[in-house]
């Protein structure tokens, strides 16, 4: 039986899964890495620190196996990253991440000076902090120097295809998220790589998410003792793979991730935009369209709460009070917004916050809170996708949120929609695995990758008296935000 393997370059770890050709996890390895914050809400990584951990993660996973029976690689990572290369194809700075907020002036600059409808028109999309075209700009004003030395500009997931083939390559749903593609028509905007003094053979070649770029480098095969045919397919953007990952292909499916970031995923046959941009309009990697909305903290508000106010490292147990008549009826409300936000409200001065605390309040309320303030977040972007007229009845969910039961319950009943479980909750990893059988030939299409391999092991359902009570929370969660918005300017 033949191999694939799938990586998962997520945000604090890399992630990786040997599948055989029927779709059974085989093996996993996992290798963490540091996210650096050189500013409050900044944050770089280094490239180099991913591909040691990637090879790291490899041996592990390969140690004991049959390299032999290995016949391709697909890789989904972390979106919107910017790595620059020089001539060389050497690093020449840290990348600046997704979830980095530095970008106010120049999301400020496109959206209102060039302005929101013509970088739509161009690209389908709006600016957010976070997004790679704002940080071109940055850099030019902050880093000249290091600007004017860009041969190639990357994605971080892109960076590890190329250290893998040789080749520089991209795929369409992670290159939709850099604001420089044409996503209706599938190609680099001249208009916007202008805007961004960036020239095309600046860009890495883009293809579909299951094509194949190339081929394993000797020295890499080597390495890793596995056959230098081993084909690589272009991957996808994390969201998108993890989408495969869930069998969320075709019109009008849902998947909600719930990592480091939370999404709300929903495909498209055709192109589509929101005309109000509070969802990104992207490519699929199916060789379709997405809609999605992206809360910047997700799963992290909990790592955040437990792990460095709590020092507990013990999920379960901090979960374990809560019952089900506790569900809408806490009288804490916690917003999200630990990294700022970006959909749908657009906001990298937004904070954290914990309201209506008191003296009766207990540490298991708080807790409750950080699992309803991130479903009520989730309900906010859904609204939008309501306001298109998209009625989603169920979804499936996925990310290391959705090991929490209670989380999928809790979100089931503020979202008032029904929750697929599919058997393995590592999305991006599996779904990247999929794209590589595709392009390996395994599978014709991602669709009948999905219809052969994506199995669900259950469904929560939305409680009618907890929905009820839901409704009324969600109702006063609302008002928080609007309420301190202006004062989130000035706490910086
Ligand atoms: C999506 C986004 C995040 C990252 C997380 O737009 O920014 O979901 O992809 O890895």
């Amino acid at each position: 039986m033949r191999n694939y393997i799938g990586i998962d370059l997520g945000t604090s770890s890399v992630k990786i899964l040997l599948v055989d050709e029927e779709g059974k996890i085989l093996k996993t390895a996992t290798r963490d890495y540091p996210l650096i914050f050189p500013n409050p809400g900044w944050t770089e990584q280094e490239p180099e620190l991913w591909w040691n951990a990637t090879l790291e993660a490899l041996e592990e996973l390969l140690s004991g196996t049959d390299r032999t029976l290995v016949d391709g690689i697909g890789v989904g990572g972390q979106m919107h990253g910017l790595v620059i290369l020089d001539r060389q194809d050497r690093v020449i700075r840290p990348a600046i991440l997704w979830n980095d907020g530095r970008t106010g002036e120049e999301v400020e600059y496109l959206n209102s000076v060039i302005g929101k409808e013509k970088i739509s028109e161009c690209t389908a999309n709006i600016a957010f902090a976070g997004f790679t075209a704002p940080k071109l700009l940055w850099l030019k004003k902050h880093e000249k120097e290091n600007f004017e030395r860009i041969s190639k500009i990357m994605l971080p997931k892109d960076y590890i295809n190329y250290l893998l083939t040789g080749v520089h390559s991209c795929d369409y749903s992670d290159a939709s998220g850099m604001l420089l593609l044409d996503v209706k028509n599938r190609r680099w905007s001249e208009e916007m790589l202008k805007i961004c003094s960036v020239r095309e053979d600046q860009m890495p070649s883009l293809y579909e998410s299951y094509q194949v770029t190339g081929t394993l480098k000797k020295e890499v095969a080597q390495k890793l003792g596995l056959r230098k045919e081993v084909c690589v397919t272009a991957g996808a953007g994390d969201n998108a793979a993890a989408a495969v990952g869930t069998g969320t292909t075709g019109d009008g499916e849902c998947n909600i991730s719930l990592g480091t970031s939370g999404t709300l995923f929903i495909t498209s046959d055709k192109f589509r935009v929101d005309n109000n941009n509070g969802l990104h309009a992207f490519c699929h990697a199916d060789g379709k369209y997405h809609l999605m909305g992206c809360m910047l903290s997700s799963a992290s508000c909990n790592k955040w709460f437990y792990e460095e106010i709590l020092k507990t490292d013990d999920y379960n147990a901090e979960q374990a009070g809560i019952t089900d008549r506790m569900l809408g009826n806490n009288r804490v409300f916690f917003l999200p917004y630990l990294m700022g936000e970006r959909s749908p409200i657009n906001d990298t001065d937004a904070r954290g916050t914990f309201t209506g605390l008191s003296m009766d309040t207990t540490r298991t309320d708080m807790v409750l809170s950080i699992l309803e303030g991130v479903a009520f977040a989730a309900r906010d972007n859904l609204e939008i996708v309501k306001k298109l007229g998209i009625d989603v009845k169920k979804s499936k969910i996925c990310g290391g949120g959705a090991r929490s039961r209670l989380w999928v319950k809790i979100l089931a009943n503020v979202l008032g929609i029904e929750l697929e479980i599919p058997q393995t909750e590592e999305g991006p990893g599996y779904g990247a695995a999929m794209l590589s059988m595709v392009g390996c030939g395994r599978y014709k299409s991602v669709k009948e990758a999905c219809d052969n391999l994506i199995k669900t092991v259950g469904t929560v359902y939305p409680d009618r008296e907890i929905s009820q009570r839901y409704e009324k929370a969600y109702g006063k969660y609302r008002k928080i935000y609007p309420a301190l918005k202006n004062v989130f300017p000035e706490l910086k």
